[in-house]
């Protein structure tokens, strides 16, 4: 009985030292999707968050160094001239087991798989983050979108090629007055129009596969004209989406006096 403690705590131990003196390396888990032209920040820490800063840390991306700072240096010799002024890392957050690579002015071309490696004299670990940067279109519908009045409809639109726009702005727009606004990952309520307050939504399961159609409830006479999406960060030809809406009155006119005749 003894004995058998005695070896259980020994192996727990044994693991605790184990862990201590090999951190794990961590990249996001999801992909990265960022705008041409914009900035990105690629995430990778130490945990425990053990200081990196006297260890080499390296970046690349396939066969090509990204960026590589040893004992707290920058060593731009080994660097791709690809990456070569877009690149930072912080040597502040080095300190706290932070590796995340700072990528600024985006190419189309910076898309791929990143490894992010921590090499210190006796162990080298690494993980992956992938980067796509976009630049999609913004895609609405040709054909008039036709409802009656008191029903829900929903204004499609989305771009394409798919871009998960869950981070950027989005603005719906009807003749130049406020529809719908999402910002910071939720409605933005400030600039909308009174009239279409509380009738509009965004689906939000969608948005990260770049569908931005707007549900829009209840529709009125009042709502017809032509509508557009947009998403001012794209850099793409394709910026604004156009939608037409129609609204009959006829049939629920009509539904509401057979319903009342007798
Ligand atoms: C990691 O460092 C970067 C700067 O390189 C900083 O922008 C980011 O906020 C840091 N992350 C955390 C969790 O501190
Ligand atoms: C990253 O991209 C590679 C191919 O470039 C793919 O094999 C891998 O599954 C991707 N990983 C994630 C997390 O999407
Ligand atoms: C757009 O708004 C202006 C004034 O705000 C108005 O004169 C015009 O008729 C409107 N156009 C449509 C298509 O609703
Ligand atoms: C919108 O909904 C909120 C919460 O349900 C309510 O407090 C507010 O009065 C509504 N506004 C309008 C204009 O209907
Ligand atoms: C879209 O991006 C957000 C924020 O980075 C992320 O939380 C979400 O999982 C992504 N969605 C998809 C479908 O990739
Ligand atoms: C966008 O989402 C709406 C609501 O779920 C759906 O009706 C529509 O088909 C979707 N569009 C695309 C292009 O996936
Ligand atoms: C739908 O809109 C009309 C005005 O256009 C309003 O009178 C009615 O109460 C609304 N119905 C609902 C369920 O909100
Ligand atoms: C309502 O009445 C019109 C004729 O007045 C008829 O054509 C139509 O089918 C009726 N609709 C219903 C739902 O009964």
């Amino acid at each position: 009985m003894d004995l058998t403690v005695f070896v259980l705590l020994s192996v727990c131990s044994h693991q605790f030292v184990t862990e201590t003196t090999q951190p794990q390396i961590i990249c996001s888990s999801e992909p990265v999707q960022a705008v041409y032209s914009e900035h990105v920040l690629l995430q990778c820490y130490l945990t425990p968050p053990l200081n990196a800063a006297s260890e080499t840390v390296k970046w690349t991306r396939g066969n090509d160094v990204v960026i590589l700072c040893q004992n707290g240096k920058y060593n731009p010799g080994a660097q791709r001239e690809h990456f070569e002024p877009r690149t930072a890392l912080s040597l502040e957050a080095l300190t706290k087991g932070n590796l995340s690579l700072m990528l600024s002015s985006l190419k189309l071309t910076d898309t791929g798989r990143y490894k992010c490696s921590l090499i210190t004299e006796n162990l080298e670990k690494s993980c992956y983050v992938n980067l796509t940067v976009g630049e999609s279109d913004v895609i609405g519908s040709d054909e008039p979108v036709k409802a009656n009045v008191g029903e829900d409809v929903i204004l499609p639109c989305h771009l394409e090629p798919p871009f998960n726009v869950s981070t950027l702005t989005v603005e719906w727009k009807r003749n130049k007055t406020y529809v719908h606004v999402y910002r910071s990952m939720k409605h933005d309520p400030n600039q909308q129009n009174t009239h279409f307050i509380n009738r509009t939504y965004l689906f939000c399961d969608e948005i990260g596969k770049g569908n931005i159609s707007l549900l829009l409830r209840n529709v009125s006479k009042d709502d017809e004209g032509l509508y557009i999406c947009y998403v001012p960060k794209l850099h793409s030809q394709v910026r604004k989406g156009k939608i037409t809406l129609e609204v009959d009155a006829e049939k629920h006119d009509t539904k509401q006096f057979n319903g009342s005749s007798k």
